[in-house]
């Protein structure tokens, strides 16, 4: 896991949050053992602005890959930086409700958690079973 916070602080350096002044990195590995990493990517017109783990994701999707296995989200926050509620759901997408997700903080905090716990009742697509 030491290698994914570490895939997650370098690609953070490259955020564009030049309007929350808040830099976040993402990295995920696959089933397949590959690592692809995202930065939060602000726009002047606020809703535009993309999370790091929703370019974490975009990374792996455009190389073809599906399968998360493991997730480390990284800021430089008080406390280990939680997923926004829209990540959680993005994360779950791809990701079993078992899946281990670190959260950390620049500062070295770290706290350990799953995407069922992320997301619990998460809607799926069982849930359109009745159409
Ligand atoms: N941010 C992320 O990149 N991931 C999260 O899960 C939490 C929030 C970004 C979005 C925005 O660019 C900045 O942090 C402040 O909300």
């Amino acid at each position: 896991m030491d290698d994914l916070i570490a895939a997650a602080a370098a690609v953070r350096l490259n955020a564009h949050a030049p309007y929350s002044g808040f830099k976040v990195g993402a990295a995920l590995r696959t089933a397949d053992g590959r690592v692809f990493a995202g930065c939060n990517v602000e726009n002047v017109a606020y809703p535009e602005g993309t999370c790091a783990e929703a370019g974490a994701i975009a990374a792996m999707v455009a190389a073809g890959a599906r399968d998360i296995a493991e997730v480390a989200v990284i800021a430089d926050s008080p406390s280990p930086v939680p997923p926004c509620g829209g990540c959680r759901q993005k994360l779950a997408e791809f990701a079993a409700p078992d899946v281990r997700v670190v959260l950390a903080s620049v500062s070295g905090q770290r706290s350990e958690t799953c995407v069922r716990d992320l997301l619990p009742g998460a809607f799926a697509a069982g849930h359109m079973d009745a159409r």
